[in-house]
């Protein structure tokens, strides 16, 4: 049985004072959403106001992204530790933004998911394909090589604490959806990619699907057999909308 995850990523958005606006409004009604789990990703500046303003809640803390060591001469970086730290369950990496502007390769992708395990926190490891790759029929190439780098690298025992979120890059931040059966389709394959090295890790395995998910096309994504939550950018940023986000997973 997966229980659904309902993220928001906040990105590189917010003010203390517009964080704790949307984190009260989020805390207020998340009560009322049992059955879903709920994470909120702010910038690592915000971390610790977020952390205080959780804490008595159900919603948990994750940050958007790690270095891959522990700790160091790395200026300017976060490591997991320091995530942990701050009160972080879970941590993104391999957001399809960090892949294309911060220049992310598989290889540093999976160093950072390892990274975060060792310091017990849950990735989101983060796959997907641009258009040009969806137009050129090797979607499920890209996220097939996407996901093995990791699993070669950590084996796929590492995903029983592990979430994937399929975010196709022409989705995100676009408008533009994908509909329930093109993300169906890409959810199925990946858990059957994971199958085929355990069986067991892909049936526990959550999936979350990302790209322009709002309140009004949740429900149909998510009633997908293989959809197990969503990865929620711009519409994570209003209480309101992210609430009936979460509530349309749990139905
Ligand atoms: P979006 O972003 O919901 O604004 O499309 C999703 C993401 O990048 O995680």
């Amino acid at each position: 049985m997966r229980t659904p995850l309902v993220a928001g990523n906040w990105k590189m958005n917010g003010t203390r004072s517009s964080v704790a606006e949307l984190v009260q409004g989020i805390v207020a009604g998340a009560e009322a959403s049992s059955g879903v789990e709920i994470l909120v990703c702010p910038s690592f500046i915000f971390l610790s106001q977020v952390q205080a303003l959780i804490e008595t809640s159900t919603v948990a803390l994750g940050a958007q992204d790690l270095y891959v060591e522990q700790g160091g001469a790395y200026t300017g970086e976060i490591s997991g530790s320091m995530l942990r730290d701050a009160g972080c369950q879970y941590v993104i990496v391999g957001h399809s933004e960090r892949r294309a502007l911060m220049g992310e390769g598989n290889d540093i992708v999976a160093r950072k998911f390892a990274a975060a395990q060792l310091e017990g926190l849950i990735p989101i490891l983060c796959v997907g394909e641009t258009l040009e790759e969806r137009k050129a029929d090797s979607t499920l190439n890209v996220i097939g090589s996407q996901f093995s780098a990791v699993v070669d690298a950590v084996g796929i025992e590492a995903f029983a604490t592990a979430v994937v979120a399929y975010e196709p890059v022409w989705a995100i931040g676009t408008g533009e959806t994908a509909t329930p059966e093109q993300a169906q389709e890409v959810h199925a394959g990946l858990r059957a990619m994971a199958a085929k090295r355990s069986a067991r890790i892909a049936a526990d395995l959550r999936l979350l699907y990302g790209g322009s998910v709002k309140a009004d096309n949740a429900a149909e994504l998510f009633s997908m057999s293989d959809i197990d939550g969503g990865l929620i950018g711009g519409a994570s940023l209003e209480a309101g909308e992210f609430l009936a986000i979460c509530t349309a997973a749990t139905g």
